[in-house]
């Protein structure tokens, strides 16, 4: 068993404000030490801090509104610098970051996507800022010897492609294999590409009422009548479980849908 949650960790989590990503800020913060530091990322500053207010009193939490569509190396580095509030990197005994931010357009076909600038936008938020992120948090706590974990939030979309989600697919795919990449030459970290399962979430919602795909409408629509959508506390319940016992290859996939039965 991996002492994950033993000792005093930096937890970051991106996409924070809603579903998944508030789901796993707030599981793993009912399992941190206190004096423990959370930084939690999204655009919706209030939400945040909704979901902040709700966490055990011990814990020095920092809200950070940032869009990852636009954002910059210095805004990720100085969120990181606010979030440490002047602590050595070497105070902490586990790193761990979750990269869970992401937006989906369901609407359009391959050949409807021409524009390089929303192109960018939408690696920006998929891929690239996770990138970017995740190196400044391995810079940042690269000489302490501290235990850094990290998480990838994949889809299915990221395996197999489908009608009107090409861009998703694409930049799930890519960012899955960044951490593939990441994992091989930082053998120290220990990398996990979560497949969260169907997950009831606006996202999801958002598939249901905004998709061209009348196959993918359908799917959507029998799982939720059948109830074999997930909710965000029982993904993050599992994540949390496969977590402590590290029993998975470093960047690897771990399948929620695999481990349980919804
Ligand atoms: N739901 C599912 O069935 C399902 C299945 C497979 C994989 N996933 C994966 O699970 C993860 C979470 O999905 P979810 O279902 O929880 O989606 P969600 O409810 O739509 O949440 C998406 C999160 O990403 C943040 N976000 C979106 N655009 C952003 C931007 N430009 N800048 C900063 N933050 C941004 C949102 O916060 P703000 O709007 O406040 O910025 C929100 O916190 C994603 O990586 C998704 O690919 C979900």
């Amino acid at each position: 068993m991996s002492e994950i949650f033993a000792g005093k960790a930096f937890l970051v989590v991106t996409g924070a404000s809603r579903g998944i990503g508030r789901a796993i800020a707030e599981k793993f913060a009912s399992h941190l030490k206190n004096d423990s530091k959370v930084l939690l990322m999204a655009r919706n500053l209030e939400n945040l801090e909704k979901i902040a207010d709700g966490m055990p009193r011990g814990l020095i939490i920092l809200c950070k509104s940032v869009d990852f569509g636009q954002t910059t190396t210095k805004e990720l580095q100085d969120a990181l610098n606010d979030a440490l509030r002047g602590e050595k990197p070497e105070s902490f005994n586990q790193a761990i970051i979750v990269h869970c931010a992401a937006v989906v357009d369901y609407t359009r076909t391959a050949n409807d996507l021409t524009d390089f600038s929303e192109w960018q936008t939408f690696f920006n938020v998929n891929m690239f800022s996770s990138a970017v992120l995740n190196g400044l948090f391995m810079k940042t706590f690269e000489s302490s010897g501290v235990k850094k974990y990290v998480v990838n939030v994949c889809s299915y979309w990221g395996l197999t492609p489908d009608v009107y989600v090409s861009s998703y697919c694409a930049a799930k795919a890519a960012k899955d294999m960044f951490f593939k990449s990441f994992a091989l030459e930082n053998p120290d970290v220990s990398v996990l590409n979560y497949l969260p399962g169907l997950v009831d979430t606006e996202m999801l919602h958002d598939a249901y009422k905004k998709s061209k795909s009348e196959e993918l409408v359908t799917r959507i629509k029998s799982a939720l009548e059948n109830n074999t959508v997930s909710t965000p506390e029982k993904t993050a319940e599992c994540l949390v479980g496969v977590l402590k016992q590290q029993n998975y290859k470093s960047g690897d996939y771990v399948d929620f849908q695999k481990l349980n039965t919804v």
